[in-house]
């Protein structure tokens, strides 16, 4: 039985975990600065850093206070030490190094990224109120779609540690694009779930309207390539924006012949709040930004004779996202439940057992790397 301590700060989340051989959490503590960074409208990396450094000791205290386990009984100590935020990951690489250094336990250094992959191998019926409980570990070839904040990435993996890269975004990250959408239709921060919220609200969405044809958006498909780009839609999104608040601004109220008189006005904050527009546009949004990762990770999936298709990373929690490829998927599709999507650190455990078992152990050298890649067998994309 390997017990090891994942420890996660490489960006807004200060987490700490308990994990057994790779798979049973013990105990997954999130600490999230959500709220600090709300008035912003996005993370600022300094003030990210210096909450890591008020909640990292407390995370990793409460950890180890829920799973039972005592310092003593830890077999290796595990951190995110890139990519990242630099000053955020500083401080979880110091912690972890700390802790082994004081207690003298192995140190694993973990790819944030290879992390969000392991979330896969965690079981389900350890987070509560998830009962779908998924007992067989992930089966190999599996083609992996990383979609996170920063990254957008299709994965063909042969096995343990092993990766070959068949397609990566080439502007935008998946996540950023909601994040930017979602500011730009006052949707707030997160922007993920906050255009999923409001994408739920739409009446077309709801089966109360057609979809307005204003909104139909193009889909950036890239053909030929399984690489991504969503700095289009980005723009497209914002191009709408201004096209149903222009004329508010000018005359005071809604043209008659944009799709805004039929669906409101300008948004006000939040997506509880918005207007039936902005719902109309997030749902449009999020719908071809699904489509585009649904349609090439299926693709790429049929290409490799994948066993299973694996979803990593936060947009992973994006539930049209979970079920249009479980539809159309030939392959079974597996995803982390969503608490295990976002940033946590039962994944940096459960990557680093992996690690363990393959002889790797960092040094008390161990640096952060804000820009590290997944030790890719090939050197680009296709
Ligand atoms: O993996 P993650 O927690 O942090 C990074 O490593 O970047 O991903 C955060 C990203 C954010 O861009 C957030 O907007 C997005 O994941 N996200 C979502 C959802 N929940 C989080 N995107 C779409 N739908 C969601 N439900
Ligand atoms: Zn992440």
């Amino acid at each position: 039985m390997t017990i090891i301590l994942g420890i996660e700060t490489s960006c807004d989340e200060t987490a700490a975990a308990v994990v057994v051989d790779g798979r049973r959490i013990l105990s997954n503590v999130v600490f999230t600065q959500e709220e600090l960074h709300q008035s912003y409208g996005g993370v600022v990396p300094e003030v990210a850093a210096r909450q890591h450094l008020v909640g990292i000791l407390p995370a990793v205290e409460r950890a180890l206070h829920d799973s039972g386990v005592a310092l003593e009984d830890l077999d290796a100590v595990a951190v995110s030490h890139g990519p990242g935020l630099a000053g955020s990951l500083l401080v979880g690489v110091n912690a972890a190094k700390g802790i082994a250094f004081a207690r003298g336990l192995r140190l694993v250094g973990v790819n944030h990224l290879e992390g969000h992959i392991y979330a896969n191998w965690l079981l389900h019926d350890a987070v509560r109120g998830d009962r779908s409980a998924q007992r067989r570990p992930p089966q190999f070839p599996m083609v992996c779609l990383i979609v996170s904040g920063g990254h957008t990435e299709l994965v063909l993996m042969a096995e343990h540690g092993s990766y070959r890269l068949l397609g990566r975004t080439r502007d935008d990250a998946a996540g950023e694009a909601f994040d930017k959408a979602a500011r730009m239709l006052g949707l707030g921060y997160p922007g993920g779930p906050a255009i999923e919220r409001a994408a739920e609200r739409a009446p077309s969405r709801r089966g109360h309207a057609a979809p307005p044809a204003a909104f139909q958006l193009t889909r950036p498909w890239l053909r030929g390539t399984y690489d991504f780009s969503f700095s289009g839609l980005k723009t497209a999104v914002l191009r709408l924006a201004e096209s149903q608040r222009a004329p508010v601004k000018a005359t005071g109220r809604a043209p008659t012949t944009r799709p805004s008189d039929v669906l409101g006005s300008v948004p006000v904050s939040g997506p509880e709040q918005a207007p039936l527009w902005v719902t109309e546009l997030a749902a449009s949004f999020q719908q071809a930004v699904v489509d585009v990762l649904v349609g090439k990770t299926v693709s790429a999936a049929a290409e490799f004779r994948a066993r299973q298709i694996a979803l990593a990373g936060g947009v992973a929690a994006n539930r049209l996202l979970r079920e249009q490829l479980s539809a159309q998927a030939r392959a079974p599709v597996i995803c982390p439940p969503i608490p295990l999507c976002t940033d946590n650190a039962a994944m940096v455990a459960a990557a680093a057992y992996y690690r363990l078992e393959a002889g790797e152990v960092a040094g008390w050298d161990l640096d952060v790397n804000p820009n590290l890649r997944l030790p890719y067998t090939n050197s680009g994309a296709c």
